[in-house]
């Protein structure tokens, strides 16, 4: 299927799940080389990354805990760059290494505000996870961030456990929005 409607936007596909599939395995090699003989906790953000955190976590062979926070900062198809208030995040990570798993990185204020909370339990290491990566839309720097499963356009993008408007997370692909082309002069 390469084009789908959600409510009223349309969209085309993107990354079909053969490509993010393989795309996780390689992340999985990577972490399990440089977790080995260590204990990391992975602490997925929800609803986003419950997809891409169940995969992730099956290709991985290093001991490890898994937690997750929920977060809410998102309305619609516009970042609001306004956060809430974390959930649910362990309060025994001094001397971790923790490792937050992300659906996507947008503008970054999620992430910045979730790793000011995650350091001030002085954790041994933090790097950041993410399926996604929208370089040019980022407003913050993450200088957490280490693993990235691919690096996106300024696009809206649904499926694979990112919505729009509630709707999408269940979809195997990930799909991005249909935009008008503007009119030739
Ligand atoms: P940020 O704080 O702007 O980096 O946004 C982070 C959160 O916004 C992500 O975890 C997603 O839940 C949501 N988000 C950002 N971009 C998109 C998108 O293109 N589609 C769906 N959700 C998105």
């Amino acid at each position: 299927m390469n084009k789908i409607q959600i409510a009223d936007k349309e969209f085309e596909l993107l990354l079909d799940s053969d490509n993010i599939s393989k795309r996780i395995r390689l992340i999985g090699i990577q972490l399990n080389v440089d977790y080995e003989k260590r204990c990391p906790i992975f602490i997925g953000v929800l609803n986003g990354s419950f997809l891409f955190m169940a995969d992730l976590l099956r290709e991985i062979e290093v001991p490890c805990e898994v937690g997750f926070i929920r977060i809410s900062s998102y309305a619609g198809a516009e970042s609001s760059g306004k956060i809430n208030q974390a959930f649910g995040l362990p309060e025994d990570l001094h001397n971790r290494d923790v490792i937050i798993v992300e659906d996507i990185v947008d503008t970054g204020f999620t992430l910045d505000y979730i790793l000011k909370e995650v350091h001030k339990q002085t954790p041994a290491s933090v790097k950041v996870c993410s399926l996604l990566f929208k370089p040019a839309a980022l407003k913050t720097e993450i200088a957490e961030l280490e693993y990235v499963g691919f690096e996106i356009a300024n696009d809206f993008v649904v499926g694979y456990g990112l919505d729009y408007d509630g709707l999408g997370r269940n979809l195997k692909a990930i799909y991005r929005e249909k935009t008008v082309p503007a009119d030739l002069p």
